[in-house]
């Protein structure tokens, strides 16, 4: 009897085990599949200011697009837990290995996409090129280090 219920406890165990690494594989994908989709929108958001500083539009229009940038950014780096290296992901190993360094390229970004917002408020066009300039490079700073480069 006592046998009978400690071998049932057991199977519950395992079998609960097994959901859980199940969950969690899933879990991971949709971790995966969330920055990336992310990050389509952060393009976007860029795409979006070099069609305004293309059309030589009125710079006001990157203002929202500035905060967009930075809001994405803000849950950007919260998308990487233990595990997700693993999967399909262009993130390299470096993110978990040198998490002060992504940290730190993500907060080098915050602060050109602060500068984004100010010089796109300020209607000088000049300024705003210059700020996206600055902008496109902070991405390439932390995608150098921290993503698989992409095959040309
Ligand atoms: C703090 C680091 C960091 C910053 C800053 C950053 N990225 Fe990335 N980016 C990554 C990483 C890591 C990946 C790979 C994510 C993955 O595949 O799991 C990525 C992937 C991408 C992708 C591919 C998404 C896909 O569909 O697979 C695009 C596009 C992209 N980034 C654009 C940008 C742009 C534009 C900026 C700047 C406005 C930017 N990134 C800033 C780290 C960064």
């Amino acid at each position: 009897m006592r046998k009978t219920l400690a071998l049932a406890v057991i199977g519950a165990l395992v079998a609960g085990a097994m959901v859980g690494g199940a969950t969690m594989a899933l879990a991971q994908g949709d971790v995966i599949a969330q920055r990336k989709e992310n990050r389509k929108q952060t393009a976007a958001a860029m795409r979006a200011i070099k069609g305004i500083i293309d059309a030589k539009g009125a710079t006001s229009g990157a203002v929202e697009q500035a905060a967009k940038l930075k809001t994405l950014e803000l849950a950007f780096v919260k998308l990487f837990p233990a595990g997700s290296d693993k999967g399909e992901t262009k993130a390299l190993p470096t993110v978990w290995s040198d998490r002060a360094g992504f940290d730190a390229a993500s907060k080098a970004a915050d602060a050109a996409y602060d500068k984004l917002a100010v010089a796109a408020g300020s209607g000088d066009m000049a300024a705003l090129t210059a700020a996206f300039g600055a902008t496109g490079k902070a991405c390439g700073a932390c995608h150098e280090k921290f993503r698989v480069k992409p095959k040309t």
